[in-house]
């Protein structure tokens, strides 16, 4: 039990850590179809607003239970909970979220597999291994089982390696670089014909639909899923930051790099839809909305690649390598859950931890790639839909209802002295306790 913790080295380090795990499939992917079909700019409007009263406040909590504990998710909402039945309450909440995030991770390692396949695509006919391209695309069992597999391999080595030489290390290489090839991505993009009008469609807001039940409920879920919540990836991240790091605005700048990034995303994936509309690719499903499922990432845009030429190799390989940046930061911060628990709560050493858990992780991602049908979309639902924002809500709870107010004013005041003075501490306390608790159930029961 004596084995050292991990701490990040640098607030940079933090930062690339958690937008890292923030950043990822939900962003790139979900986020602009989300607000394609959810009336444009109206569903980013809702959007930003969800990001910050609800998402921001939980987001907070998490950190904060996370750096006064400095330990897992089950062991720290124990530490701050006195009573007989709130231990308990912590010990189910904590073991939930460990296995509601090990459940994500194996869906997710599924469709990274298919990112990290379509990236080997455009090398492959670089080369000329023309049957081999044809292999990576083709949406098979081995194929799926393969690529899950490797990806799984390396979410293992990078948390094996710990806090600073795994985690933080590879977030900051990896985060910059996601946002450079972005960028370029993005300014190719709007350079082509037909870009405007999938702008237009990313942008103009429809804001008859911004009372549409659907949209909110899209949007903070999208918020929360995007934002890592309710599973104690950011309780742990927060575990490793330094007592002197001012939390609230560490927080906020996760927060708005997370939203920052996929509203360029969703700059570059509507454009790159209505270039491929002009390039006679099909981009409207049966029922005339935009495609937006797998459809969406493994066939528009690779036909939208193909139609493109000589530069439409670079560009493929530009894509699915940030689609596979962006999977593997989120990846590791979902390994990290139980393994800072098997670490610090069984004594168990880390790679052995991280072995063990990401094995069984494959096994359960290999039993949905046989499975997919039936195991996909209830393995999806069952834990974006009910249990992450279920257990959003006990972290609520936990803060407000449960831990003592002077104990989080302690904690926060280490790296922000003035804190008790500053807004921060006006509005979020009030927040969690009533509005965030609120919403989340009203939303939840839509
Ligand atoms: N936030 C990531 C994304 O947008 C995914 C993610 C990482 C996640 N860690 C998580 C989702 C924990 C839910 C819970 O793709």
């Amino acid at each position: 039990m004596s084995t050292p913790r991990g701490e990040f080295t640098s607030r940079f380090g933090f930062l690339m850590a958690s937008s890292g795990s923030a950043v990822g499939l939900g962003n790139i992917w979900g986020f602009p179809t989300n607000t394609a079909s959810n009336g444009g700019a109206a569903f980013l409007f809702a959007y930003l607003i969800l990001v910050f009263a609800l998402a921001y406040p939980v987001l907070m909590a998490e950190l904060i239970i996370g750096r006064h504990a400095q330990a897992n998710a089950v062991t720290a909402l124990q530490s701050i909970s006195s009573g007989k039945k709130s231990r308990l309450l912590a010990l189910v909440v904590g073991f939930t979220g460990i296995i509601t995030v090990s459940f994500i991770l194996s869906f997710y390692a599924v469709v990274s597999g298919w990112m990290i396949a379509h990236f080997f695509d455009p090398l492959a006919r670089l080369f000329g291994m023309d049957g081999l391209a044809q292999w990576l695309t083709r949406d098979a069992v081995v194929r799926n089982s393969l690529f899950v597999a490797l990806f799984m391999v390396i979410t293992i080595y990078i948390i094996s390696a710990g806090v600073k030489d795994g985690i933080e290390k590879w977030a900051s290489r990896l985060m910059p670089s996601l946002i450079i090839i972005l960028l370029l991505l993005v300014f190719y993009v709007l350079t082509l014909p037909g870009a405007s009008e999938g702008l237009r469609a990313y942008l103009v807001p429809d804001f008859s639909r911004i009372t549409d039940p659907a949209l909110l409920v899209n949007a903070m879920g999208q918020a929360f899923f995007s934002l890592s919540l309710g599973v104690g990836t950011m309780l742990v991240y927060g575990s490793y930051i330094s007592k002197q790091e001012n939390l609230p605005v560490v927080g906020g700048l996760v927060a708005l790099l997370d939203i920052g990034i996929a509203v360029l995303a969703g700059m570059l994936i509507l454009p790159a839809m209505y270039v491929a509309l002009g390039n006679g690719v099909e981009i409207f499903d049966a029922d005339g909305g935009l495609i937006a499922g797998p459809g969406l990432i493994i066939s528009v845009l690779p036909a939208l690649f193909s139609t493109m030429g000589a530069i439409g190799i670079p560009v493929a390989i530009a894509f699915f390598l940030l689609m596979t940046i962006a999977s593997l930061t989120s990846s590791i911060s979902m390994l990290e859950v139980p393994v800072a628990y098997g670490v610090e709560h069984l004594g168990v050493e880390r790679r052995k931890v991280a072995m063990i858990v990401g094995t069984v992780i494959t096994f359960i991602s290999l039993l949905i790639v046989f499975n997919f049908d039936p195991l996909f979309d209830l393995v999806v639902t069952a834990t974006t839909e009910y249990s992450q924002p279920l257990l959003g809500l006990f972290f609520c709870i936990f803060v407000a209802w449960i831990w003592r107010r002077n104990d989080i004013l302690e904690e926060i005041k280490q790296g922000n002295s003035q804190v008790e003075s500053g807004i921060f501490w006006k509005i979020w306390p009030v927040y969690i306790k009533f509005v965030c608790p609120l919403a989340i159930l009203i939303v939840y029961f839509q």
